[in-house]
């Protein structure tokens, strides 16, 4: 390269100037010779609204208010054009990337724009700076200090978001607390919605239902009562003179002892307009969680979102959008993806993954989340024929929705790199990624991530590659193999807990979900158990209600099934069970000796660091093997198969151990 001009002068621009001279200082492996010039003549990169001469200006089109395109001329001029300050920040992260990973522009140009409109993350991050199911440190939002002081670090996360063309931020937990919305908290919410503006990051909030009782000390939430309604109008006016580009209201109501509409005998819409008809005037929308289960068990936890939702389909108002999570019960190594996704055609359904690894591992197990998300968004919900995948349902291209959204819980925290496990970073990068594009596959995400944070030599990115692409389907063998879901301990999630049961609440013990017995062991989500397999269309009901046709993956899903059952590949289901925890250890160990062998590529801190990582995951693949198989051969009565190692300790040592202080809990 040579010189560079940028057109124009507003905080945006500024950025794009400020990441021009960082590139310039130099990428990872190479120099970016770049400087700034002001003669049109000599420059070599060209960032701009406007159409440099001798450009044919309909090569540029609409491009909507943040994609961009990258051009090339036969001089090799190269031009980042956009319509908006926005898009050309995003073309110009497009531009690094595409240098530092050796692609470069392609002849015919680059052209990209997000498919889905809000990007977004949910921090569940509390006030005091502890984190909800974070495991990577304190909160990086330090309320306490703001708004006077603003940290290097929130003009960093802004970068890092935009860099991914993530454009919203959820910054307080699900698990709401009404301080927020005082004007104490309004302020310092503001000042980092500055921060974020140029980053074209808007700054939403989490509201809790009972915010006028606490705070307006009315005598009812009620959504249908006057005095109710004219006091969230009144706070939302309020927001707005703090933060004129406010994004609106992240909400979980009734759920896990949040206070919603239930309360007063009404429905999920009810509570949702609410707050809708208050945001309104103002361009807010409302994020309203479909994650409602009762504290009663009345029925299969798995149904009763679907039972909550989809008699109110359409019911809505036209700036809510629903946001439902991945999977039915709550981001387990595996689940099928959400009935909501394939039955709410006239009701904007948003993506819910969790980015945190709750439940896999948390810190120190890498798994490298896009093969999960993938496998979500490619499932064929069938709603409007084959071909309907949840991907368009979300995109907005099945059913038309006006609102179109994605978000991700974050997994960001204090820790110097960001996400605890140095791998974790992968999945805030590919969380972004499908975020603006749900069809990029995770092979792609993986190899663009390795390129852009360690390197391109092919030597270091195909194993780690392979690593990387394997990690999901290891980690649930060696957790829950075949369709077996929430099998941890007991509240904190870390590790094995298969033997969890008789708690205050049913559906948060694992014999919930196993329901091993020496019959055999599975949920039977069949006609002739709870049904839950009704929720979805007839096409998968035939497949997965047949213990025969339904993937093996999510055979312990549907079916209840006895021990010797006959698998496809001829073994029984317990020795295949057996053989499975095996391979997930097998392949972690693998892991770690496939990461030692490539030290040369890494500096040494890193490798020490995700070596280390990859050790306690080894270590802990083989707990979990232990663990449960010692605990489901009480039921199966089987030896283990061939080729399975010999647990060295007792299930009662297993069922004695006691992690104590497990963070994010
Ligand atoms: C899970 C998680 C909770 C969280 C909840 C939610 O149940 O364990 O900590 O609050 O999901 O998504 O609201």
């Amino acid at each position: 390269m040579g010189a560079i001009r940028v057109d124009g002068d507003s905080p945006t621009l500024a950025i794009i100037k400020t990441e021009l001279q960082l590139a310039a200082n130099g990428f990872l492996d190479k120099n970016l010779p770049l400087a700034f010039d002001h003669q049109e003549e000599a420059a070599r990169l060209i960032i701009s609204k406007q159409t440099p001469s001798g450009w044919d200006p309909s090569a540029k089109g609409s491009l909507g208010r943040e994609g961009y395109r990258l051009l090339k001329n036969d001089a090799g001029v190269v031009w980042v054009a956009a319509d908006t300050d926005i898009g050309l920040l995003y073309g110009t992260f497009k531009f690094l990337q595409l240098m530092q990973t050796g692609a470069g522009i392609p002849e015919s140009g680059y052209h990209s724009e997000p498919k889905i409109q809000h990007r977004i993350l949910n921090h569940w991050d509390n006030l005091n700076r502890t984190l909800e199911r974070g495991y990577a440190g304190a909160s990086i939002w330090n309320w306490h200090r703001l708004p006077d002081h603003i940290d290097q670090q929130y003009h960093d996360y802004a970068r890092a978001n935009a860099s991914i063309g993530i454009n919203g931020s959820v910054v307080t937990n699900v698990n709401a607390n009404a301080l927020v919305l005082t004007p104490e908290y309004l302020e310092k919410a503001a000042a980092l919605a500055d921060v974020f503006r140029p980053y074209g990051i808007t700054l939403y909030l989490t509201a809790r239902f009972s915010a006028p009782m606490e705070l307006g000390r009315l005598p009812t939430a009620d959504p249908l009562d006057p005095g109710v309604q004219q006091w969230w109008k009144d706070k939302a006016d309020e927001i707005y003179r703090y933060i004129p580009d406010f994004g609106g209201f992240l909400v979980k109501a009734d759920s896990e002892g949040q206070p919603g509409p239930h309360n007063y005998q009404r429905s999920q819409a009810d509570g949702a307009n609410l707050l809708a008809d208050a945001l309104k005037p103002h361009g807010g929308i409302v994020m309203w969680r479909a994650f409602v289960y009762s504290e009663d068990t009345p029925d299969d936890r798995a149904k009763q979102a679907y039972q909550e939702f989809q008699p109110y389909d359409g019911s809505f108002r036209d700036n809510v959008i629903v946001q439902v999570k991945n999977g039915a019960i709550d981001f387990q190594p595996r689940e099928p993806f959400h009935p909501l996704f394939g039955a709410m055609p006239q009701t904007p359904l948003m993506m819910e993954f969790q980015i945190t690894q709750e439940y896999l591992g948390q810190a120190t197990h890498h798994v490298f989340l896009p093969s999960l998300y993938t496998e979500v968004l490619q499932s064929d919900t069938y709603v409007n024929g084959p071909g309907s995948t949840v991907s368009k349902v979300i995109d907005g291209s099945l059913h038309g929705y006006s609102l179109t959204a994605m978000a991700g819980v974050s997994n960001i925290g204090t820790d110097r790199n960001w996400t605890g496990h140095h791998f974790h970073q992968a999945n805030w990068f590919g969380y972004g990624r499908l975020a603006w594009d749900p069809e990029i596959s995770p092979e792609t995400i993986a190899d663009e991530w390795l390129r852009l944070t360690f390197t391109n030599a092919p030597e270091f990115i195909e194993p780690v590659k392979k690593m990387m692409l394997q990690s999901h389907e290891m980690a649930v063998n060696y957790m829950t193999p075949l369709g077996l879901h929430h099998i941890m301990a007991w509240s904190h999630h870390y590790g094995p807990g298969p033997w969890v049961t008789d708690r205050h609440r049913d559906d948060w013990t694992s014999t919930y979900y196993h329901k091993a017995s020496e019959n055999g062991v599975g949920f039977d989500r069949t006609a002739s158990g709870s049904n839950a397999l009704e929720q979805y269309a007839p096409e998968l009901q035939a497949q997965w209600g047949d213990p025969k046709r339904v993937p093996e993956k999510y055979l312990l899903w549907f079916h209840h099934v006895p021990w010797e059952y006959t698998l496809q590949n001829g073994r029984t289901l317990w020795d295949e069970m057996a053989l499975r925890y095996q391979k997930g250890v097998d392949e972690a160990r693998q892991n770690v000796a496939t990461w030692e062998s490539l030290e040369s590529y890494v500096d040494e801190e890193r490798h020490a660091h995700v070596f280390s990582f990859l050790e306690i995951q080894a270590k802990e693949a083989a707990w979990w093997r232990d663990a449960c198989l010692l605990y489901f051969q009480q039921f199966a009565q089987s030896p283990l198969p061939e080729g399975v190692e010999k647990p060295e300790k007792e299930l009662e040592y297993f069922m004695g151990i006691r992690h104590r202080y497990v963070p994010g809990n």
